[in-house]
């Protein structure tokens, strides 16, 4: 089957994707975050749904994330590149900068989670060791590397439920958990996408440091942060979708 990507967009990367919003299709799960759009990346016809809404709306325990991996799946999507921004807890990167985490640490709650939910008289247990789909990880990298630019390669993506930030003591907890970035979004998506059967992977941008961790004011670093990490994601993406024979001859 060729291969059709699709971006979930985070907060601040709506205009990556700009046009006017068309039908939120409707699917067994609800209504998706806001419709899916086609746009072009380098030459290559990408699929991207705004994860908080269009305009920013939805806060992250609210988003309807079965119904937004299911519309996606259901438009053609076989890979997701989730953009997904971050804190850094651990000394991996700075602030601007961006990441393939490797694993995922879940604290979030109250969310639907899963499409095995017993409604259908079905018990299934997906494996989850690897959250990501390694192939797809690998590529972002073996991207980031042609572009020459740095994109830090694993470390551990802890899911928060928000909409605060983190207290200070559960940033320490964190980082004692093994944990290297924090963000709210990135669970339970990781793992419905597994159980749909997507590739999935994850650029985190990093836009502030996690909460004790600076004395800046969170929201002052993520103004000075986030145009940096956006650019290198952005350049990133340029270079992924760039058409490699194998990618130009599979999305014709
Ligand atoms: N915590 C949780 N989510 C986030 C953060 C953070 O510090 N920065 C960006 N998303």
């Amino acid at each position: 089957m060729p291969e059709l990507s699709a971006l979930i967009i985070g907060s601040g990367f709506e205009r990556l994707a700009p046009g006017e919003p068309g039908d939120r299709i409707e699917n067994r799960f609800g209504t998706p975050s806001a419709p899916i759009k086609a746009i072009e990346i380098a030459g290559q016809r990408v699929l991207s749904l705004a994860r908080h809404g269009e305009p920013h709306s939805i806060p992250p325990h609210a988003i309807n994330y079965r119904a937004n991996l299911l519309a996606l799946k259901e438009a053609g999507a076989t890979e997701i590149i989730a953009l997904n921004t971050v804190g850094v807890i651990s000394a991996v990167r700075e602030p601007g900068q961006i990441a393939a985490p490797r694993q995922i640490l879940d604290y979030t709650w109250g969310r639907e989670h899963t499409i095995f939910d017993g409604s259908d008289g079905k018990v299934e247990h997906i494996e989850f060791t690897e959250p990501f789909t390694a192939r797809l990880r690998l590529a972002l990298l073996a991207a980031a590397s042609r572009a020459d630019l740095d994109c830090f390669d694993g470390g551990v993506y802890a899911a928060t439920q928000g909409p605060r930030l983190e207290t200070a003591a559960e940033v320490n907890r964190l980082e004692r958990d093994g944990a290297d970035f924090v963000g709210m979004t990135g669970m339970p998506e990781a793992a419905i996408a597994h159980e749909l059967g997507l590739d999935y992977a994850c650029l985190a941008l990093i836009v502030n440091r996690a909460a004790g961790r600076s004395d800046t004011p969170i929201h002052a670093d993520v103004e000075a942060s986030s145009v940096s990490a956006r650019t290198l994601a952005e350049s990133l993406l340029r270079q992924f979708f760039q058409a490699s024979p194998e990618r130009a001859s599979e999305s014709s």
